[in-house]
């Protein structure tokens, strides 16, 4: 989703080049156009670009700006299309604004500042914010007293970010449900994430819901909600953002499948499961969207049978639009990467308000909005995560929650430890997978089938393909198949099976030779035992043998991988695959 950078330079330095280098990493989050505003002179100057940074750079060579306070912004568009018109900063004559999030009481704004006279020249939410401040200015208010009142008004999520030309080294910031970091370094900064700012700030820090911050050459003032200075706490920003680059892989994705082991290593090393947390919990919720969700789902199976608590799994987005009952005792669990997807942070707040229900998080992002409403919060150690796609976020996540479910088993924990190193060994596969990958390139449709935990894997593995080759793809439980999927199959479907040698294989195999008597084209990933009871028409994906409960860890990475190499054959960016956002901070 959008992201935002803004900074408040030093002298006469011109901020646009640090500008774009904060953008270029916040691409990750997702977006399809961007620009930039200076003050220069008492003046606002702006471009604008739809589609990749690179289009903005090229305007920004033929047609510099320069000043050294500045906003920048990359539109994940949801009020308007993404056109160059739409494309944030926003201009009200003296005001220029950037916005993550969505103004849902927009429409009513817009109303009534179209009575005072004010033109709208753009589709997008945002622009009643920016014609609001000018307003407000034009009244005689100060930059931090209009954005109070703003603040006030709107209703919905929102990170802010304005400038003001006749105030050329302020700029005024705001957050609500959306993320925005205030950075303090040589230049005093503010951006979407800590990674952004990394290499112009050494010391962070978060602001609360609501809160809004005056941000000049100096110093910054922090304003709760209610217009009152409060102090927010810096910290040292972390050693790990400041080194996330590529590297030596071609893709980030690649890197993140690769980091693996580490990530799992380290989750396993900075993590330990006191079993007093599960004192009195008769129940389970665990709550998550997208590869989070699949990780809960896998948990799902692991909680019922090693804790004996009855556990259910949500989709954040659907759970509170359901009205769902919180039994008493009940320990809900919230599972993400991002720590800001907003359809969990509401889920949490429905639970906050219907129940008295602890709330454990498990997230990989250190301080996020979800971090900071946890009562439990364990992180996963997978490191800076740029990949659309998810890879070592889920399988820390997965080696966490395996944490937590064999808590009260020692020899599981003791088995935990040998993932990392199995997963070394799948990795070996890249080479025989990148052959496979032809496999599956020329289909419009695949089918993803496994059972037990590897049934969410099923799911995972079709995600995983879907997002990044842009391959249909489904994933369902092996036993469902002929209550009505079958009918799908012909010899143009590839059909992937997780299939090790599990107490679930023989019927696993069952379905397999249903499949198989309809179409010709199943690739199985197995066990060397398992791989000797395959059919022969079989395309085969041997993977070393692990004990039954670390399955889903372990074959997840030749299902990343499988979707890797088909993405990388039909050409497309894996890092930034067409219309997703790595983060997802509106409903
Ligand atoms: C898919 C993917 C998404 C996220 C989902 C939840 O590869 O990354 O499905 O898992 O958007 O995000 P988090 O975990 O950040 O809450």
């Amino acid at each position: 989703m959008c992201g935002i950078i803004g900074i408040v330079g030093k002298s006469n330095e011109n901020v646009v080049d640090r500008i774009i280098r904060s953008l270029e990493k916040l691409e990750y989050r997702g977006y399809d156009s961007a620009g930039i505003a200076v003050i220069s002179n008492g003046q606002i100057l702006r471009q604008r670009a739809v589609g990749k940074l690179y289009n903005l750079k090229e305007k920004l060579i033929n047609e510099p700006i320069c000043g050294n306070t500045g906003i920048g912004h990359t539109r994940w568009a949801t009020h308007g299309k993404p056109t160059e018109n739409n494309a944030h900063p926003i201009i009200s004559k003296d005001v220029a604004i950037v916005h993550n999030g969505i103004i849902e009481n927009y429409k009513e704004l817009k109303f009534d500042l179209q009575k005072d006279g004010y033109i709208f020249e753009t589709a997008t939410d945002t622009e009643v914010a920016a014609h609001f401040l000018q307003r407000e200015i034009d009244q005689g208010f100060s930059p931090s007293e209009a954005f109070a009142k703003l603040l006030k008004i709107v209703e919905g999520t929102y990170a802010f970010v304005a400038l003001f030309s006749m105030f050329p080294n302020t700029l005024m910031v705001a957050r609500h449900r959306s993320p925005l970091i205030i950075g303090f370094g040589d230049n005093l900064c503010v951006g979407s994430d800590a990674n952004s700012i990394s290499s112009i700030c050494n010391e962070i820090a978060y602001f609360e819901d609501g809160d809004f911050a005056e941000i000049s050459k100096d110093y910054v003032i922090f304003f709760d909600k209610n217009f009152k200075r409060v102090e927010r706490k810096r910290t040292a920003i972390s050693p790990d953002l400041t080194n996330c680059g590529k590297g030596e892989y071609a893709h980030y994705m690649l890197k993140e499948i690769i980091e693996q082991p580490n990530a799992i290593r380290k989750t396993i090393l900075h993590n330990s499961v006191n079993a007093d947390l599960l004192d009195g919990v008769s129940r389970i919720l665990i709550l998550a969207c997208g590869t989070s969700y699949h990780a809960g789902m896998v948990a799902r199976y692991w909680f019922e049978k090693f804790l004996k608590i009855p556990t259910n799994v949500e989709i954040a987005s659907e759970y509170k639009y359901r009205n769902p009952i919180i039994e008493n005792r009940t320990l809900v669990i919230v599972v993400t990467q991002s720590g800001e997807t907003i359809d969990s942070l509401e889920a949490v707040e429905y639970v906050r308000k219907n129940s008295n229900s602890k709330v454990l998080v498990i997230a990989n992002v250190k301080n996020s909005a979800i971090a900071r409403v946890a009562d439990f919060l364990f992180y996963t150690e997978a490191g800076v995560e740029i990949g659309v796609a998810s890879t070592k976020a889920f399988t820390a996540q997965l080696t966490l929650l395996a944490g937590l479910a064999f808590c009260k088993h020692e020899f599981l924990l003791q088995e935990l430890q040998n993932v990392p190193t199995l997963c070394e060994e799948t990795l070996l596969l890249y080479e025989h997978i990148k052959k496979i990958a032809n496999d599956i390139k020329l289909a419009n449709n695949a089918i993803f089938l496994g059972r037990g935990t590897l049934y969410p894997l099923a799911l995972e593995g079709a995600l995983k393909l879907k997002e990044i080759s842009y391959i249909h793809a489904e994933g369902f439980a092996a036993g469902e198949m002929k209550h009505g999927p079958i009918a799908l199959i012909d010899d143009n479907i590839p059909i992937v099976c997780i299939c090790p040698r599990n107490e679930l294989f023989e019927k696993t195999i069952s379905n397999i030779q249903e499949v198989l008597a309809r179409g010709n084209n199943v690739i199985v990933l197995t066990d060397r035992i398992g791989s000797e009871s395959l059919p022969s028409e079989t395309e085969k994906i041997i993977l070393p043998n692990v004990h039954v409960e670390f399955a889903p860890i372990i074959y997840s990475i030749p299902l990343q991988l499988l979707a890797y190499h088909v993405a990388l054959l039909r050409n497309v960016d894996v890092d930034k695959p067409r219309n997703l956002a790595k983060s997802v901070t509106v409903e």
